[in-house]
C-alpha cells in the first residue's frame, strides 16, 4: 500500500516521527501540522494548529490522509483521536478516556493502586489545610504534583514546610495552573529512564529504553525543563530490569486500562526510577517523549509505518533496533524555560555531519531562525555511548547561533555512573 501520512505536531518529536516515516517504502507523501523549519525540509507543512482538531480532521479527509500520528498531548487532550475516529479516519493515538493516563495525575495514581502498580505512596488533595497538615505528619522532602496538564512545571519537590506550603498555595489557593487538585507524593530516589511501549490494548510491544535529563543545567541543576538531552541504550538498567518492568509495569498498566473501559491504543510512555526498593512510576505519558523519541526511533531497524498500523488497526507486528547507540544535545535559547527571546538567525546546519532535529525554528527571509525555547536536538551515533557523545558535541560545535545554550554533560549517567 503506498500511504498519505499525516503527523501532528511542530517539535523534535513530530521530526523524528517523520524522518522514520520517511525511510518507508509504503509511504508517498508526508504532511504535518504544523511542522517546523526542518520538518519542512522532509515533509510538506500545514498551517494548522495542533488543537485545531475539527481543521485537522476536514484536512485529512480532503487529502485522503490514510494515516495519521499525534505527537504532542496537547491535541490528545483536545480529543483529536476522537474527533477523527468518528470521521472515519485512521489514526495512531489514544483516545481522550485513554490519554487521562497523562492529563490527570489523579487518575493514573489510583490506577496504579488498584491495580497494584509499583509507585510512591500518594494521597490527593483540594483543601490547601488539609494538604499542608499531610506534609507536615510526613517526611521531607515531599513531592507535590498539580492534577493536570502543566507543561512539565507542575511537579515541586519541597525539601522545607515553608517550600511545600508555598507551592500549595499556588497550586490550591491561587489557581496559578488552573482550578484543581494536588497529588501529595513519597520522594524516591535513584536513576530515571523512560520506557516507551507501542501499545493496541492489551499487547504491548516495547521500544529500546532511553534517559532524558530534565534539569537545565550541568550537573542536574537548574530548573526542570522539558528535558535538555537524551541517549539510548541505558547500561545501567539490566535486561532483568527491563523484563520486570515491562511484565509487572507495562503490560499490567495496558491490561489495568482495557478493564477500565478505555484501552489504550498509542505510545504508553513510563516514566520509571530505579529505586533501591525496585523499579516504581514516576509518572505516566500517553505518547512519544521528547527528546527521548529523537534517540529511540533512530534505532529502529523495521518500517514504522508496520507498527504504527498494527496499532492504529489492530494487527501484529515485530519490532528489531540497531545495536548503535545515539546521543542526543539540545540546543535551547538562553533563559529557558523561564522567558527568552526569539528570531536569531541559526547558521552552519549544512556543516553537521549527523542528524539535527528541530524542536522550535521557522524560516523566515530565506534564513533560520530561533522560534521556541528548545530549539534544536543534535543526535550522534556511535559503537559506544562516549562515542555518540563525541560525535553529538563536534556537531553541536558547528552549529553557530548567538541566543542558544547547551548542556554538556548528558549520558553522564551512562558515562560516570551518577
Ligand atoms: P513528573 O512530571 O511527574 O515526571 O515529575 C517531574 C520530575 O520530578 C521527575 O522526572 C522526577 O525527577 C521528579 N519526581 C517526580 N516524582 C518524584 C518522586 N515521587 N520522587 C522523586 N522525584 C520525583
Ligand atoms: N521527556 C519527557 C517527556 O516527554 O515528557
Amino acid at each position: 500500500m503506498v500511504m498519505k501520512v499525516l503527523v501532528i505536531g511542530g517539535g523534535g518529536r513530530e521530526h523524528a516521527i517523520v524522518d522514520a516515516l520517511s525511510r518507508s517504502p509504503q509511504v508517498e507523501k508526508i504532511y504535518c501540522a504544523p511542522g517546523n523549519a526542518g520538518i519542512a525540509l522532509q515533509a510538506e507543512c500545514v498551517a494548522i494548529k495542533d488543537t485545531d482538531v475539527e481543521r485537522l480532521r476536514d484536512f485529512a479527509v480532503e487529502k485522503g490522509i490514510d494515516l495519521t500520528v499525534v505527537g504532542p498531548e496537547a491535541a490528545l487532550a483536545a480529543g483529536v483521536t476522537d474527533v477523527f475516529r468518528t470521521a472515519g479516519l485512521s489514526v495512531f493515538g489514544p483516545t481522550k478516556s485513554a490519554t487521562r493516563i497523562e492529563s490527570s495525575k489523579d487518575f493514573a495514581k489510583e490506577l496504579m493502586r488498584k491495580y497494584n502498580i509499583p509507585t510512591a505512596a500518594f494521597h490527593t488533595f483540594d483543601n490547601y489545610a488539609e494538604a499542608s497538615a499531610y506534609v507536615k505528619a510526613g517526611p521531607l522532602p515531599t513531592v507535590l504534583k498539580y492534577d493536570g496538564l502543566a507543561a512539565g512545571k507542575g511537579v515541586v519537590i519541597a525539601e522545607t514546610q515553608e517550600q511545600a506550603d508555598e507551592a500549595l498555595r499556588d497550586m490550591l489557593l491561587d489557581n496559578k495552573f488552573g482550578r484543581g487538585r494536588v497529588v501529595v507524593e513519597e520522594f524516591l530516589s535513584g536513576p530515571e529512564f523512560s520506557f516507551m511501549c507501542f501499545v493496541s490494548g492489551k499487547k504491548v510491544w516495547p521500544m529500546v529504553l532511553a534517559q532524558d535529563h530534565k534539569r537545565a543545567y550541568d550537573g542536574d541543576k537548574g530548573p526542570n525543563t522539558g528535558g535538555m538531552g537524551a541517549y539510548s541504550p541505558l547500561p545501567f538498567i539490566t535486561a532483568e530490569d527491563e523484563a520486570y518492568a515491562l511484565e509487572h509495569i507495562m503490560k499490567p498498566t495496558a491490561a489495568a486500562m482495557v478493564a477500565e473501559g478505555c484501552p489504550f491504543e498509542g505510545v504508553l510512555y513510563g516514566g520509571l526510577m530505579k529505586t533501591e526498593q525496585g523499579i516504581k512510576v514516576i509518572e505516566f505519558n500517553a505518547r512519544f517523549g521528547d527528546p527521548e523519541t529523537e534517540v529511540v526511533l533512530p534505532r529502529l531497524k523495521s518500517d514504522i509505518v508496520e507498527i504504527f498500523r498494527a496499532v492504529a488497526e489492530g494487527g501484529d507486528a515485530e519490532l528489531e533496533w540497531h545495536d548503535f547507540a545515539a546521543l542526543g544535545i539540545v540546543l535551547a535559547s538562553k533563559g529557558y524555560p523561564a522567558s527568552y527571546e526569539k528570531g536569531y538567525e541559526i547558521k552552519g546546519l549544512d556543516k553537521v555531519e549527523g542528524k539535527v532535529y528541530h524542536m522550535g525554528t521557522k524560516a523566515e527571509d530565506g534564513k533560520i531562525v530561533t522560534a521556541g525555547g528548545r530549539v534544536l536536538f543534535v543526535v550522534g551515533r556511535g559503537a559506544t555511548i562516549p562515542e555518540a557523545r563525541e560525535a553529538a558535541l563536534r556537531d553541536v560545535e558547528r552549529i553557530e547561533c548567538d541566543n542558544l545554550f547547551h548542556r554538556s554533560d548528558i549520558g553522564h549517567w551512562a558515562l560516570t555512573g551518577k
